[in-house]
């Protein structure tokens, strides 16, 4: 009997003296290290090293510039939207709908549903050094595809930087909506069915006000539901 007490107070003193598994002679990221001369345990990366997929050698996808610097003019003939490979040249209605819902999501605020520069929040105490632009002018809508893919990556005077916010391929998707915005907003009226002139005049608004008119209905809408 008193061997078997021993023996039980033995493993207890030596069940107490064990190493944990999750105590390991390693190091975790940011620690100090005594092994290395600059006292890191994290050790540089070489000079050149590029994590995977961040290989962006293509400038005219990633920069909308070609390599001698000019403004690409196309956009690229493939995009990954959510994930699925889409054509742009022969899936260009899946493309615009993206670009429109990211449009609306991360531009709409500033430059208004239609691009012309009428946002809510420019309407409603936004001030900057300049105010919030217009796609619908002649310059814009010469400029090559390239400037509005920059002007989204890099901000714009007063505009910042969207490129934190907004992944390479949905800026282009948005590029191709603004293309898509602008050339519905330059259509002369001649280019109109008859059918389509009557529905305008019934309107009486151009198509920007008129679209402002529609959002406000259905903000009236939303309010008199109960909304917020
Ligand atoms: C916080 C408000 C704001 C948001 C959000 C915003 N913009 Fe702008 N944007 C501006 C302002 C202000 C200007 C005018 C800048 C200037 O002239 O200094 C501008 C200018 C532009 C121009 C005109 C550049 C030129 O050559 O004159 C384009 C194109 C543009 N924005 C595209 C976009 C797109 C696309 C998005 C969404 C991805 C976006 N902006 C989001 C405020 C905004």
């Amino acid at each position: 009997m008193k061997k078997v007490v021993l023996l039980l107070g033995a493993v207890m003193v030596l069940a107490g003296c064990h190493t944990d598994m999750w105590v390991q002679p390693k190091t975790t990221g940011y620690k100090e290290s005594e092994l290395f001369e600059d006292g890191k345990s994290a050790r540089p990366l070489e000079e050149g090293v590029v994590a995977r997929g961040l290989l962006k050698t293509d400038s005219t996808r990633f920069k909308g510039r070609e390599k001698d610097g000019a403004l690409v003019s196309e956009i690229p003939t493939s995009l990954t939207i959510w994930g699925e490979k889409v054509n742009t040249k022969t899936e260009l209605k899946k493309v615009l709908q993206h670009g429109q819902e990211r449009f609306d999501i991360f531009c709409s605020h500033c430059h208004g549903k239609v691009g012309a520069g009428d946002g809510m929040i420019n309407q409603r105490g936004l001030i900057l050094r300049r105010p919030v632009a217009t796609y619908h002018t002649d310059r814009l809508r010469k400029m090559p595809v390239g400037h509005f893919f920059d002007v989204i990556t890099n901000g714009y005077g007063a505009m910042f930087a969207q490129a934190p916010r907004v992944p390479v391929d949905d800026r282009w998707a948005i590029v191709a909506y603004i293309r898509a915005l602008q050339f519905s907003q330059a259509q002369p009226k001649s280019s109109l069915s008859a059918e389509e002139l009557q529905e305008l005049d019934k309107k009486k608004l151009d198509p920007a006000e008129q679209a402002q008119k529609d959002g406000e209905a259905e903000h009236e809408k939303e309010n008199a539901k109960g909304g917020h």
